[in-house]
Protein backbone atom coordinates (compact mmCIF):
# COMPACT_ATOMS: atom_id res chain seq x y z
CA UNK A 1 0.00 0.00 0.00
CA UNK A 2 1.41 3.55 -0.94
CA UNK A 3 1.98 5.79 1.88
CA UNK A 4 1.37 8.94 -0.68
CA UNK A 5 -2.13 8.95 -0.96
CA UNK A 6 -4.90 12.07 -1.60
CA UNK A 7 -6.94 13.17 1.35
CA UNK A 8 -9.60 15.10 0.52
CA UNK A 9 -8.45 16.55 -2.29
CA UNK A 10 -4.61 16.91 -0.86
CA UNK A 11 -1.89 14.52 -1.09
CA UNK A 12 -0.01 13.18 1.72
CA UNK A 13 2.54 11.56 2.76
CA UNK A 14 1.19 9.50 5.82
CA UNK A 15 -0.83 11.63 7.48
CA UNK A 16 0.91 14.31 6.51
CA UNK A 17 0.13 17.12 3.75
CA UNK A 18 2.40 17.83 1.35
CA UNK A 19 0.80 21.37 1.27
CA UNK A 20 1.77 22.05 4.36
CA UNK A 21 5.27 20.39 3.77
CA UNK A 22 6.15 23.06 1.71
CA UNK A 23 4.26 26.01 3.66
CA UNK A 24 7.10 24.47 6.37
CA UNK A 25 10.24 23.78 5.01
CA UNK A 26 10.20 25.25 0.86
CA UNK A 27 10.69 24.12 -2.02
CA UNK A 28 12.13 22.02 -3.57
CA UNK A 29 12.21 18.83 -1.36
CA UNK A 30 12.46 15.47 -0.44
CA UNK A 31 9.65 13.99 1.12
CA UNK A 32 10.13 10.46 2.47
CA UNK A 33 8.05 7.62 4.31
CA UNK A 34 9.22 6.15 7.46
CA UNK A 35 6.68 3.64 6.97
CA UNK A 36 7.09 2.61 3.56
CA UNK A 37 10.88 2.43 4.35
CA UNK A 38 10.22 -0.08 7.33
CA UNK A 39 7.56 -1.65 5.32
CA UNK A 40 10.55 -1.95 2.29
CA UNK A 41 13.19 -3.40 4.52
CA UNK A 42 10.53 -6.32 6.05
CA UNK A 43 9.98 -7.28 3.23
CA UNK A 44 13.48 -8.35 3.09
CA UNK A 45 14.10 -9.41 6.73
CA UNK A 46 10.81 -11.42 6.92
CA UNK A 47 11.82 -13.57 3.62
CA UNK A 48 15.10 -14.13 5.45
CA UNK A 49 13.95 -14.90 9.22
CA UNK A 50 15.53 -17.92 10.59
CA UNK A 51 17.97 -17.89 8.13
CA UNK A 52 21.66 -17.29 7.94
CA UNK A 53 21.35 -14.25 5.66
CA UNK A 54 22.63 -10.49 5.65
CA UNK A 55 20.28 -7.70 3.77
CA UNK A 56 23.23 -5.14 2.75
CA UNK A 57 21.41 -1.52 1.93
CA UNK A 58 23.50 -0.24 -1.26
CA UNK A 59 23.74 3.44 0.19
CA UNK A 60 24.05 4.80 -2.92
CA UNK A 61 20.88 4.60 -3.55
CA UNK A 62 19.91 7.25 -0.57
CA UNK A 63 22.73 8.00 1.80
CA UNK A 64 21.06 10.15 4.37
CA UNK A 65 21.85 9.53 8.24
CA UNK A 66 18.60 9.59 9.06
CA UNK A 67 17.61 6.72 6.47
CA UNK A 68 20.77 4.47 7.43
CA UNK A 69 20.23 5.00 11.33
CA UNK A 70 16.39 3.90 10.40
CA UNK A 71 17.91 0.89 8.78
CA UNK A 72 20.76 0.25 10.81
CA UNK A 73 17.96 -0.27 13.90
CA UNK A 74 16.63 -2.59 11.87
CA UNK A 75 19.45 -5.11 11.89
CA UNK A 76 20.51 -3.92 8.44
CA UNK A 77 23.89 -4.01 7.20
CA UNK A 78 25.58 -1.62 4.21
CA UNK A 79 26.78 -1.95 0.72
CA UNK A 80 29.06 0.63 0.66
CA UNK A 81 31.03 2.32 -3.14
CA UNK A 82 33.69 4.81 -1.07
CA UNK A 83 35.59 5.60 1.79
CA UNK A 84 32.83 8.34 1.87
CA UNK A 85 30.01 6.04 2.40
CA UNK A 86 31.55 4.00 4.84
CA UNK A 87 32.43 7.45 7.27
CA UNK A 88 28.59 8.04 6.76
CA UNK A 89 27.14 4.39 7.96
CA UNK A 90 29.94 5.33 11.44
CA UNK A 91 28.40 8.59 11.57
CA UNK A 92 24.53 7.19 11.81
CA UNK A 93 25.79 4.43 14.16
CA UNK A 94 25.83 1.42 11.62
CA UNK A 95 27.96 -1.71 12.10
CA UNK A 96 31.48 -1.45 10.38
CA UNK A 97 31.11 -5.52 10.97
CA UNK A 98 27.75 -5.52 8.95
CA UNK A 99 29.95 -3.44 5.85
CA UNK A 100 30.48 -4.39 2.50
CA UNK A 101 32.79 -2.46 0.05
CA UNK A 102 31.96 -2.53 -3.59
CA UNK A 103 33.33 -0.92 -6.51
CA UNK A 104 35.96 -1.34 -9.17
CA UNK A 105 38.81 1.48 -8.25
CA UNK A 106 38.86 1.23 -4.25
CA UNK A 107 42.20 3.86 -3.33
CA UNK A 108 44.67 2.49 -0.73
CA UNK A 109 43.26 5.26 1.33
CA UNK A 110 39.74 3.53 1.23
CA UNK A 111 40.95 0.26 1.97
CA UNK A 112 43.20 1.34 4.75
CA UNK A 113 40.12 3.02 6.45
CA UNK A 114 37.75 -0.07 5.60
CA UNK A 115 40.44 -2.49 7.24
CA UNK A 116 41.33 -0.04 10.18
CA UNK A 117 37.22 -0.78 10.81
CA UNK A 118 37.11 -4.32 10.38
CA UNK A 119 34.58 -4.44 8.10
CA UNK A 120 32.73 -7.89 6.72
CA UNK A 121 34.10 -8.06 3.71
CA UNK A 122 35.43 -6.00 0.47
CA UNK A 123 33.95 -7.26 -3.06
CA UNK A 124 37.21 -7.24 -5.14
CA UNK A 125 36.99 -6.71 -8.92
CA UNK A 126 40.33 -7.64 -10.94
CA UNK A 127 43.35 -9.01 -10.19
CA UNK A 128 45.19 -5.53 -9.46
CA UNK A 129 43.08 -4.85 -6.89
CA UNK A 130 43.23 -8.77 -5.01
CA UNK A 131 47.11 -7.69 -5.23
CA UNK A 132 46.61 -3.30 -3.70
CA UNK A 133 44.22 -5.26 -0.98
CA UNK A 134 46.95 -7.68 0.02
CA UNK A 135 49.94 -5.21 0.18
CA UNK A 136 47.54 -2.52 2.14
CA UNK A 137 46.79 -5.42 4.18
CA UNK A 138 49.93 -7.19 4.95
CA UNK A 139 51.38 -3.60 6.28
CA UNK A 140 48.44 -3.19 8.76
CA UNK A 141 49.42 -6.68 10.02
CA UNK A 142 45.80 -7.93 8.96
CA UNK A 143 43.70 -10.17 6.86
CA UNK A 144 41.46 -9.01 4.19
CA UNK A 145 38.12 -10.88 4.23
CA UNK A 146 37.26 -11.03 -0.06
CA UNK A 147 34.68 -11.80 -1.87
CA UNK A 148 35.41 -11.53 -5.88
CA UNK A 149 32.74 -9.95 -8.16
CA UNK A 150 32.08 -12.28 -11.04
CA UNK A 151 30.46 -11.09 -13.94
CA UNK A 152 28.23 -14.39 -14.85
CA UNK A 153 27.25 -12.53 -18.43
CA UNK A 154 23.30 -12.84 -17.93
CA UNK A 155 21.32 -10.36 -19.67
CA UNK A 156 19.52 -8.14 -16.94
CA UNK A 157 16.92 -6.95 -19.72
CA UNK A 158 17.13 -3.35 -18.26
CA UNK A 159 18.39 -0.09 -19.59
CA UNK A 160 21.66 -0.32 -20.98
CA UNK A 161 23.76 2.58 -18.25
CA UNK A 162 22.41 0.35 -15.37
CA UNK A 163 23.09 -3.72 -17.11
CA UNK A 164 26.43 -4.48 -15.15
CA UNK A 165 26.66 -8.09 -15.22
CA UNK A 166 27.48 -8.70 -19.18
CA UNK A 167 30.84 -9.14 -20.89
CA UNK A 168 31.40 -6.16 -22.11
CA UNK A 169 30.70 -4.39 -18.71
CA UNK A 170 33.54 -2.79 -16.56
CA UNK A 171 32.64 -4.75 -13.42
CA UNK A 172 33.47 -8.31 -12.47
CA UNK A 173 35.83 -10.31 -12.91
CA UNK A 174 35.20 -12.78 -16.54
CA UNK A 175 33.25 -15.68 -15.45
CA UNK A 176 35.29 -17.72 -17.39
CA UNK A 177 38.93 -15.96 -15.20
CA UNK A 178 36.92 -16.86 -12.47
CA UNK A 179 38.16 -19.97 -11.41
CA UNK A 180 41.66 -18.72 -11.98
CA UNK A 181 41.86 -15.49 -9.37
CA UNK A 182 40.27 -17.62 -7.13
CA UNK A 183 43.34 -19.72 -7.39
CA UNK A 184 45.39 -16.84 -7.22
CA UNK A 185 43.43 -15.11 -4.35
CA UNK A 186 44.05 -17.90 -2.76
CA UNK A 187 48.22 -17.75 -2.46
CA UNK A 188 48.10 -14.30 -1.03
CA UNK A 189 48.89 -14.37 2.68
CA UNK A 190 46.67 -11.18 3.53
CA UNK A 191 43.69 -12.35 1.76
CA UNK A 192 40.91 -14.87 3.18
CA UNK A 193 38.85 -15.56 0.71
CA UNK A 194 35.08 -16.26 2.05
CA UNK A 195 32.64 -15.19 -0.76
CA UNK A 196 31.47 -14.57 -3.74
CA UNK A 197 29.36 -11.99 -5.52
CA UNK A 198 27.87 -10.53 -8.24
CA UNK A 199 25.14 -7.42 -9.29
CA UNK A 200 23.99 -8.07 -13.12
CA UNK A 201 22.00 -4.66 -13.14
CA UNK A 202 19.51 -2.23 -11.72
CA UNK A 203 15.37 -1.92 -12.17
CA UNK A 204 15.23 -5.78 -12.74
CA UNK A 205 11.27 -6.12 -13.18
CA UNK A 206 11.65 -10.28 -13.68
CA UNK A 207 13.88 -12.84 -10.90
CA UNK A 208 14.64 -14.57 -14.04
CA UNK A 209 18.15 -13.15 -14.35
CA UNK A 210 18.76 -13.20 -10.79
CA UNK A 211 18.46 -17.09 -10.53
CA UNK A 212 20.29 -17.73 -13.31
CA UNK A 213 23.30 -15.71 -12.47
CA UNK A 214 22.83 -17.55 -9.06
CA UNK A 215 23.01 -21.00 -10.49
CA UNK A 216 26.05 -19.63 -12.25
CA UNK A 217 27.84 -18.64 -8.58
CA UNK A 218 26.63 -22.50 -7.79
CA UNK A 219 28.57 -23.54 -10.43
CA UNK A 220 31.52 -21.91 -9.26
CA UNK A 221 31.29 -22.60 -5.47
CA UNK A 222 31.28 -26.11 -6.35
CA UNK A 223 33.79 -26.22 -8.91
CA UNK A 224 35.92 -24.35 -5.98
CA UNK A 225 35.02 -26.63 -3.23
CA UNK A 226 36.45 -29.81 -5.43
CA UNK A 227 39.39 -27.34 -5.25
CA UNK A 228 39.35 -27.03 -1.69
CA UNK A 229 38.45 -23.26 -1.29
CA UNK A 230 35.61 -23.15 0.71
CA UNK A 231 33.53 -20.25 0.81
CA UNK A 232 31.36 -19.40 3.60
CA UNK A 233 28.89 -16.67 1.62
CA UNK A 234 27.48 -16.06 -1.35
CA UNK A 235 26.05 -12.74 -2.26
CA UNK A 236 24.02 -12.32 -5.36
CA UNK A 237 23.86 -8.58 -5.26
CA UNK A 238 20.51 -6.14 -5.35
CA UNK A 239 18.36 -5.06 -8.55
CA UNK A 240 15.01 -5.84 -7.64
CA UNK A 241 12.95 -2.89 -9.69
CA UNK A 242 10.28 -0.65 -8.75
CA UNK A 243 6.91 0.32 -10.17
CA UNK A 244 7.61 3.98 -11.73
CA UNK A 245 4.15 3.73 -13.37
CA UNK A 246 5.37 3.80 -16.72
CA UNK A 247 2.17 3.08 -19.10
CA UNK A 248 2.43 -1.00 -20.67
CA UNK A 249 5.02 -1.91 -17.95
CA UNK A 250 4.89 -5.33 -16.20
CA UNK A 251 5.07 -5.14 -12.11
CA UNK A 252 8.02 -5.62 -10.42
CA UNK A 253 8.11 -9.51 -9.29
CA UNK A 254 7.09 -8.49 -5.28
CA UNK A 255 10.89 -9.14 -2.80
CA UNK A 256 9.04 -12.08 -1.43
CA UNK A 257 7.92 -14.08 -4.00
CA UNK A 258 11.97 -13.46 -5.66
CA UNK A 259 13.30 -14.40 -2.03
CA UNK A 260 11.10 -17.53 -1.94
CA UNK A 261 12.73 -19.02 -5.41
CA UNK A 262 16.06 -17.94 -4.18
CA UNK A 263 15.82 -19.79 -1.27
CA UNK A 264 14.39 -22.77 -2.26
CA UNK A 265 16.85 -23.17 -5.34
CA UNK A 266 19.80 -23.06 -2.90
CA UNK A 267 18.13 -25.45 -0.64
CA UNK A 268 17.85 -27.59 -3.02
CA UNK A 269 21.64 -27.08 -4.04
CA UNK A 270 22.55 -27.80 -0.19
CA UNK A 271 20.63 -30.72 0.35
CA UNK A 272 22.26 -32.48 -2.51
CA UNK A 273 25.33 -31.97 -1.54
CA UNK A 274 24.81 -34.00 1.83
CA UNK A 275 28.19 -32.06 3.46
CA UNK A 276 25.06 -30.45 5.64
CA UNK A 277 26.90 -26.65 5.49
CA UNK A 278 24.91 -23.67 5.18
CA UNK A 279 26.28 -20.95 3.43
CA UNK A 280 25.55 -17.50 4.48
CA UNK A 281 23.24 -15.50 1.77
CA UNK A 282 23.67 -11.37 1.15
CA UNK A 283 21.50 -8.87 -0.24
CA UNK A 284 22.82 -5.67 -1.74
CA UNK A 285 19.45 -4.02 -2.96
CA UNK A 286 18.93 -0.42 -2.49
CA UNK A 287 16.30 0.94 -5.18
CA UNK A 288 14.00 -1.71 -3.71
CA UNK A 289 14.45 -0.33 -0.52
CA UNK A 290 13.78 3.71 -0.77
CA UNK A 291 12.69 3.96 -4.43
CA UNK A 292 9.15 4.34 -3.41
CA UNK A 293 9.39 5.95 0.06
CA UNK A 294 10.13 9.11 -1.19
CA UNK A 295 8.39 12.14 -3.67
CA UNK A 296 10.38 15.62 -4.99
CA UNK A 297 8.06 18.28 -3.60
CA UNK A 298 8.80 21.02 -5.94
CA UNK A 299 6.13 24.47 -7.35
CA UNK A 300 5.32 25.31 -10.41
CA UNK A 301 7.23 29.09 -10.84
CA UNK A 302 5.66 29.97 -14.49
CA UNK A 303 3.75 28.51 -17.14
CA UNK A 304 4.50 28.98 -20.62
CA UNK A 305 2.67 28.68 -23.86
CA UNK A 306 5.26 28.21 -26.72
CA UNK A 307 4.69 27.51 -29.98
CA UNK A 308 4.80 23.45 -30.36
CA UNK A 309 4.97 23.19 -26.59
CA UNK A 310 3.48 24.17 -23.81
CA UNK A 311 5.88 24.05 -20.49
CA UNK A 312 5.76 23.85 -16.84
CA UNK A 313 8.75 25.28 -15.32
CA UNK A 314 9.52 24.62 -11.34
CA UNK A 315 11.71 24.87 -8.90
CA UNK A 316 13.14 21.22 -9.10
CA UNK A 317 15.35 20.52 -11.29
CA UNK A 318 18.03 18.20 -13.46
CA UNK A 319 20.69 19.04 -10.46
CA UNK A 320 18.15 17.61 -8.04
CA UNK A 321 17.08 14.80 -10.05
CA UNK A 322 19.28 13.71 -12.56
CA UNK A 323 17.40 10.83 -13.81
CA UNK A 324 15.15 11.81 -16.35
CA UNK A 325 18.32 13.50 -18.25
CA UNK A 326 20.52 10.83 -17.81
CA UNK A 327 18.42 7.43 -18.68
CA UNK A 328 15.59 9.66 -19.91
CA UNK A 329 14.06 8.14 -16.91
CA UNK A 330 9.89 8.29 -17.01
CA UNK A 331 9.09 9.35 -13.29
CA UNK A 332 5.08 9.72 -12.09
CA UNK A 333 4.02 13.35 -11.77
CA UNK A 334 0.90 14.85 -9.86
CA UNK A 335 -0.09 18.23 -8.38
CA UNK A 336 -0.60 18.09 -5.08
CA UNK A 337 -3.62 19.97 -4.65
CA UNK A 338 -6.44 18.15 -7.02
CA UNK A 339 -8.53 20.33 -9.26
CA UNK A 340 -11.25 20.31 -11.27
CA UNK A 341 -9.95 22.60 -13.50
CA UNK A 342 -9.18 21.00 -17.45
CA UNK A 343 -5.58 19.10 -17.94
CA UNK A 344 -3.67 21.30 -20.55
CA UNK A 345 -0.47 18.63 -21.83
CA UNK A 346 3.00 20.39 -20.46
CA UNK A 347 6.99 18.98 -20.51
CA UNK A 348 7.64 19.51 -16.13
CA UNK A 349 11.11 21.78 -16.59
CA UNK A 350 13.72 23.01 -14.11
CA UNK A 351 15.28 26.64 -14.51
CA UNK A 352 18.59 25.38 -15.32
CA UNK A 353 19.97 26.39 -18.57
CA UNK A 354 20.65 23.07 -20.48
CA UNK A 355 18.04 21.73 -23.02
CA UNK A 356 18.66 18.07 -20.77
CA UNK A 357 17.15 19.84 -18.06
CA UNK A 358 13.58 18.55 -17.89
CA UNK A 359 11.86 16.00 -15.40
CA UNK A 360 8.88 14.69 -17.30
CA UNK A 361 7.51 15.46 -21.17
CA UNK A 362 4.51 15.24 -22.19
CA UNK A 363 2.22 15.11 -19.08
CA UNK A 364 -1.32 16.01 -18.79
CA UNK A 365 -1.63 18.44 -15.79
CA UNK A 366 -4.22 20.75 -14.37
CA UNK A 367 -2.01 23.58 -13.02
CA UNK A 368 -1.68 27.09 -12.67
CA UNK A 369 1.03 29.34 -11.51
CA UNK A 370 2.09 28.80 -8.02
CA UNK A 371 0.88 25.08 -7.46
CA UNK A 372 2.70 21.97 -5.71
CA UNK A 373 3.83 19.39 -7.92
CA UNK A 374 5.22 16.19 -6.84
CA UNK A 375 7.83 13.60 -8.78
CA UNK A 376 6.62 10.47 -7.57
CA UNK A 377 9.27 6.97 -6.24
CA UNK A 378 11.78 9.66 -6.29
CA UNK A 379 13.67 7.82 -3.11
CA UNK A 380 16.34 6.67 -4.98
CA UNK A 381 19.14 7.41 -7.03
CA UNK A 382 17.14 11.16 -6.12
CA UNK A 383 18.80 13.22 -3.74
CA UNK A 384 22.25 10.92 -3.72
CA UNK A 385 22.89 11.90 -7.57
CA UNK A 386 22.18 15.26 -7.03
CA UNK A 387 25.07 18.23 -8.22
CA UNK A 388 24.95 22.06 -7.25
CA UNK A 389 24.82 22.52 -11.24
CA UNK A 390 24.32 26.93 -11.50
CA UNK A 391 25.56 27.00 -7.83
CA UNK A 392 22.14 25.41 -7.23
CA UNK A 393 21.93 24.10 -3.71
CA UNK A 394 20.84 21.20 -2.99
CA UNK A 395 17.01 20.41 -1.80
CA UNK A 396 15.60 19.90 2.20
CA UNK A 397 15.00 16.12 3.18
CA UNK A 398 12.30 15.23 5.20
CA UNK A 399 10.86 12.36 6.72
CA UNK A 400 7.20 11.77 7.57
CA UNK A 401 5.78 9.59 10.45
CA UNK A 402 2.56 9.45 10.58
CA UNK A 403 1.62 13.07 11.54
CA UNK A 404 5.12 14.52 12.01
CA UNK A 405 7.66 15.67 9.45
CA UNK A 406 11.34 15.47 10.36
CA UNK A 407 13.92 17.88 8.32
CA UNK A 408 16.61 15.37 8.36
CA UNK A 409 18.88 17.62 6.24
CA UNK A 410 18.79 21.43 5.69
CA UNK A 411 18.71 22.75 2.51
CA UNK A 412 21.76 24.47 1.21
CA UNK A 413 22.22 28.38 1.13
CA UNK A 414 24.68 29.17 -1.72
CA UNK A 415 27.17 30.64 0.58
CA UNK A 416 27.85 26.52 1.53
CA UNK A 417 28.61 26.07 -1.98
CA UNK A 418 31.89 28.10 -2.44
CA UNK A 419 32.82 28.25 1.31
CA UNK A 420 35.45 25.69 0.57
CA UNK A 421 36.82 28.03 -2.34
CA UNK A 422 39.20 30.46 -2.29
CA UNK A 423 40.42 33.48 -4.28
CA UNK A 424 44.33 33.72 -5.12
CA UNK A 425 45.61 36.32 -2.89
N1 LIG B 1 25.26 -3.55 -5.60
C1 LIG B 1 26.06 -3.04 -6.55
C2 LIG B 1 27.42 -3.53 -6.68
C3 LIG B 1 25.57 -2.00 -7.38
O1 LIG B 1 26.35 -1.51 -8.32
C4 LIG B 1 24.25 -1.52 -7.22
C5 LIG B 1 23.72 -0.46 -8.07
C6 LIG B 1 23.45 -2.11 -6.20
C7 LIG B 1 23.99 -3.13 -5.43
C8 LIG B 1 22.04 -1.68 -5.93
O2 LIG B 1 21.20 -1.96 -7.01
P1 LIG B 1 19.62 -1.72 -6.90
O3 LIG B 1 19.08 -2.70 -5.90
O4 LIG B 1 19.41 -0.33 -6.46
O5 LIG B 1 19.11 -1.97 -8.26
N2 LIG B 1 21.47 5.55 -10.89
C9 LIG B 1 20.75 4.49 -11.57
C10 LIG B 1 20.97 3.14 -10.89
C11 LIG B 1 22.42 2.73 -10.81
C12 LIG B 1 22.63 1.43 -10.09
C13 LIG B 1 24.07 1.22 -9.81
N3 LIG B 1 24.38 0.05 -9.02
C14 LIG B 1 19.28 4.86 -11.62
O6 LIG B 1 18.92 5.94 -11.15
O7 LIG B 1 18.47 4.12 -12.17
Amino acid sequence: MSQFSYKDGVLHAEGTSLSAIAEQFGTPTYVYSKAALLNNFAAYSDACLGRDALVCYAMKANSNLAILDLLARQGAGFDIVSGGELLRVLAAGGDAGKVIFSGVGKSVAEMRLALSHDILCFNVESIPELHRLNEVAGAMGKKARISLRVNPNVDPKTHPYIATGLKASKFGVAFDDALATYRAAAQLPHLDVVGIDCHIGSQLLDDAPLLEALDRLIELIDQLGAEGIELHHLDIGGGIGINYGVAGEAAPVPVGDYLARLFAKIDAWRAARHDGKAIKVIFEPGRSIVGDTGVLLTRVEFLKHGEEKNFCIVDAAMNDMARPALYQAWMDMQPVVQSGAEAAVYDVVGPICESGDWLARDRPLAITAGDLLVMHTAGAYGMTMASNYNTRGRAAEVIVDGTVPHLVRQRENPADLYALESIIK
